[in-house]
């Protein structure tokens, strides 16, 4: 910083919460787990591609890997089923049911498979009369549908908002089905998107969401590419005085999947999406294929340092507080006083550029005062030590690559200095034949 005489723009988030908030008990840290869509959309052809399609094989090939390899020890949690799980028709009760070939078992079974692993199970569906690939909606079998879920041992929704009709009937729908899981007693944890088709109509009233949801998508499907996780982090950026004061526990913005052990993200990319998901509380649903996940990639997505700041017990999302010369400074607020930082380098030509760090001019300054522990979490874990507020943190950051470093007041190390100082005083009284 000192060197290219810039300083960051801090930008101050209110720090108001909204007082009523979704009573369910659920996603008090940000939800861990996978989700289908982004890796196996609308795969329904298990005559060619049995091993790739929807059915109740895939979750439970992917229940089974999550337990073996060491995800589920990690965090993740839920297994979730995205679009085209269902029948082209509802049964003769109205009930919804799933494709019989390709679920020859039933959403119960697997439920109760799923449950054995110790994991959870998501469904998915639409408020709207029709989901976004055509299969039955949920228009007017709100509650219905909910019963349905609860019996079957279903533990989240996703309700997507493709078809909705009318805005009022999207927003409505949305809270009836809110209140409709409720009714089941069944713990249901509720992923929506309403803001996400509210935007191109007006801007979405987020205090009212955070009644209903416990997290909601903002911004278009994520793609594999870093240009969609690019453009979900600048979205989140311009928006964040509206939507970062909402998130806390029980309540999350959801910047959709994880694609990380896919194709279209370079190793630099990864772990930026990695870092900038940690640090922006969001749900950590990983949409790639844990059976032949690189073992780089799956090193990145269970990193015990990475998920537990996306865990942080004190809930914040954390936000942009400046972009200098290409680089992007983000922070995240972590209990006891800790922070996290990203310096995303959003140069895409080039080698790796060099960003000096002066402590002294973060918005959080005051955690190296008298003086800090940097630790460097991303790309690689490395004690940086001890600094104090003139320290300068020389940076070297790949191109689309990200430095992700938590810092800690150095509580530990002033008490004990304070206590040497103390002791040498001691020391100097009562040794009488002291040279002082
Ligand atoms: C339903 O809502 C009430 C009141 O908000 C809450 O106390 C209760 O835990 C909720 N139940 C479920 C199953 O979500
Ligand atoms: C669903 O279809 C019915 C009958 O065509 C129509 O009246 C209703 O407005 C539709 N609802 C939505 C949410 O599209
Ligand atoms: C939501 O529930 C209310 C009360 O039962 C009902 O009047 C309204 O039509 C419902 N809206 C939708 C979109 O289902
Ligand atoms: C937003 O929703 C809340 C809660 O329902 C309500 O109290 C508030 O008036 C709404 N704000 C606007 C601007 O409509």
């Amino acid at each position: 910083m000192a060197k290219t005489g810039v300083s960051l723009v801090i930008t101050i988030c209110a720090l108001i919460y909204p007082v009523h908030l979704l009573d369910n008990g659920l996603a008090q840290t940000p939800t861990m787990g996978w989700l289908h869509w982004e890796r196996f959309l609308c795969n329904v052809d298990c005559v060619n591609d049995p091993h790739n399609c929807i059915s109740e094989q895939l979750y439970m090939q992917m229940a089974d890997i999550m337990v073996q390899e060491g995800w589920k020890e990690a965090g993740y949690e839920y297994v979730c089923i995205d679009d085209c799980w269902l029948a082209q028709e509802r049964d003769a009760q109205d009930r919804l049911q799933p494709d019989p070939t390709r679920f020859p078992s039933g959403i119960k079974k697997l439920a109760d498979y799923v449950h054995s692993k110790g994991l959870k199970l998501g469904i998915y569906q639409d408020v709207g009369n029709l989901t976004c690939a055509g299969y039955p909606g949920s228009h007017g079998y709100y509650d219905l549908d909910a019963e349905t879920f609860a019996d079957w041992g279903v533990d989240l929704l996703k309700f997507d908002g493709c078809n909705f009709g009318t805005l009022d009937i999207l927003v409505e729908g949305y809270k009836n089905m809110s209140r409709a899981l409720n009714a089941t007693g069944r713990n249901i944890l509720y992923s929506c998107e309403w803001p996400l088709y509210l935007w191109p109509f007006h801007q979405p009233n987020y205090t009212d969401i955070r009644q209903y949801c416990n997290h909601w998508r903002n911004y278009g499907d994520v793609y594999d590419s870093w240009q969609s996780v690019k453009s979900i982090i600048d979205w989140t950026a311009i928006h964040q005085n509206l939507i970062v004061p909402v998130a806390g526990p029980g309540g999350w913005n959801d910047p959709d999947m994880l694609v990380i052990g896919n194709y279209g993200l370079s190793w630099d990319q990864q772990v930026s999406q990695m870092a900038m998901w940690v640090i922006m509380a969001a749900p950590l649903l990983m949409s790639n294929d844990l059976r032949s996940i690189d073992p780089k990639s799956k090193m990145l997505l269970q990193n015990k340092h990475l998920i537990a700041i996306s865990q942080d017990p004190l809930g914040r999302q954390g936000y942009r507080i400046g972009r200098v010369n290409s680089f992007d400074v983000w922070e995240r607020p972590l209990s006891g006083g800790r922070y996290a930082f990203a310096v995303l380098n959003r140069q895409e030509i080039g080698g790796p550029r060099q960003f000096p760090l002066l402590l002294a001019t973060l918005p959080s300054w005051k955690t190296c005062h008298p003086e800090c522990r940097v630790t460097q979490i991303l790309p690689s874990y490395q004690d940086l030590g001890v600094q104090n507020l003139f320290s300068t943190l020389k940076l070297t950051i790949n191109p689309s690559g990200t430095i992700l470093f938590t810092v800690t007041l150095n509580e530990g190390l002033a008490a004990e200095q304070k206590w040497n100082w103390n002791r040498n005083m001691n020391k100097k009284r009562k040794t009488p034949n002291s040279v002082f």
